[in-house]
């Protein structure tokens, strides 16, 4: 089965899971969230890992449901702290209603996807439910990371993948385990499978970070040069301080010092150095990098040859991807 049929099936289970209810300033929020798009790549990897494992696809759509209103959840709130004008090329929840609307429909769907997980029994749903519960917490750690970064001159890159394992990568992870855990796969193999989504992970959040750069609004769907303007520590902004001269090391601060700044001159000239250094090939290379390690603790997952190639061709596109 192709992809776009796969997420042609989930996106048509996750429209009937989403009821038209009152009182609507909360629930419109939440379906234009959730009917808007995206790139699926959550519940695409539960599902498809739910089937490499030999299970039927129909049995892991509430899960795969499970984590993709869990994903928009995090967006919801994650465009306020990032004060986020656009996702997915449309206007970000709290600016086309407000604040606390993107705050309540936010925890609505995070209490949704938990009820989700509803659809099963026994130890299946006993350790999804734990599963969802650490993964969660994680995120919210990352998320708490990110922010406190934004407030520091410098962070050791070794901090900023801890941050990015947490605030993104442990989500993918999950997915795929999820995958594993509804055909009860054996301990082992959950593991690896998950490590694979993890490493995948950090791949996917620094090609994020390198779109939000040197993407294009229009196929990326979000405001170009946003990470610049929150001062936030990405991979390229923290490899570029590691690479420049010492007096472009020093532009850098202070253009990241900067109270008031003329934003759109802001940007330029970060990306000017990023560019002047070839920031955006070393952003490249780690993305290399950590596909090559997910594709090492694929071998660890039990899958059958034919398997590892499939998850093999998935990762290589994801790794290139532009939106
Ligand atoms: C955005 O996730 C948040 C990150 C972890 C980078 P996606 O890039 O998967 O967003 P959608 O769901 O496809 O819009
Ligand atoms: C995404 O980080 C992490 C979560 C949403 C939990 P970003 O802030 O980089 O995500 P985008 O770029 O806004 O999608
Ligand atoms: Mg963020
Ligand atoms: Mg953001
Ligand atoms: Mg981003």
């Amino acid at each position: 089965m192709d992809l776009s049929a796969l997420k042609e099936i989930f996106e048509n289970y996750l429209h009937q899971q989403i009821d038209h209810k009152q009182p609507v300033n909360l629930y419109r929020p939440i379906q234009y969230t959730l009917e808007n798009g995206g790139k699926r790549i959550r519940p695409i990897l539960v599902l498809l890992a739910a089937k490499s494992f030999g299970v039927d696809l129909e049995k892991a759509l509430p899960a795969a449901a499970a984590i993709e209103i869990f994903h928009n959840f995090t967006l919801l709130h994650d465009d306020i702290m990032d004060d986020a004008p656009l996702r997915r090329g449309k206007p970000t929840v709290h600016q086309k209603w407000d604040e606390n609307t993107a705050i309540l429909s936010g925890d609505t769907m995070l209490i949704l996807a938990y009820k989700m997980l509803e659809a099963y029994e026994g130890v299946t749903y006993k350790q999804l439910n734990m599963l969802l519960n650490k993964t969660a917490v994680e995120v919210c750690e990352g998320q708490q990371m990110d922010m406190d970064f934004e407030e520091r001159d410098f962070v050791p890159i070794d901090e900023y993948i801890e941050m990015i394992r947490l605030k993104t990568a442990v989500l993918l992870g999950a997915a795929l385990k999820f995958g594993g855990i509804i055909a009860q796969v054996p301990p082992k193999q959950l593991s690896a499978i998950s490590r694979f989504g993890e490493k995948l992970g950090l791949a996917f959040q620094i090609q994020d970070d390198y779109l939000d750069s040197f993407g294009d609004m229009t196929s990326f769907g979000k405001r170009i040069g946003g990470d610049i303007l929150d001062r936030k520590k990405t991979f390229l902004y923290l490899t570029a301080l590691s690479a420049a001269s010492p007096d472009d090391r020093q532009k850098l601060l202070n253009l990241y010092s900067q109270k008031s700044p003329d934003n759109q001159n802001l940007i330029a000239e970060v990306m000017a150095i990023f560019k002047k250094y070839a920031i955006d090939k070393v952003a490249q290379k780690a993305i290399e990098t950590y596909t090559g390690e997910a594709l090492e603790a694929l071998e660890k997952t039990g899958l059958t040859d034919g398997q590892k190639d499939f998850w093999s061709g998935f990762a290589t596109e994801l790794m290139n991807r532009a939106v």
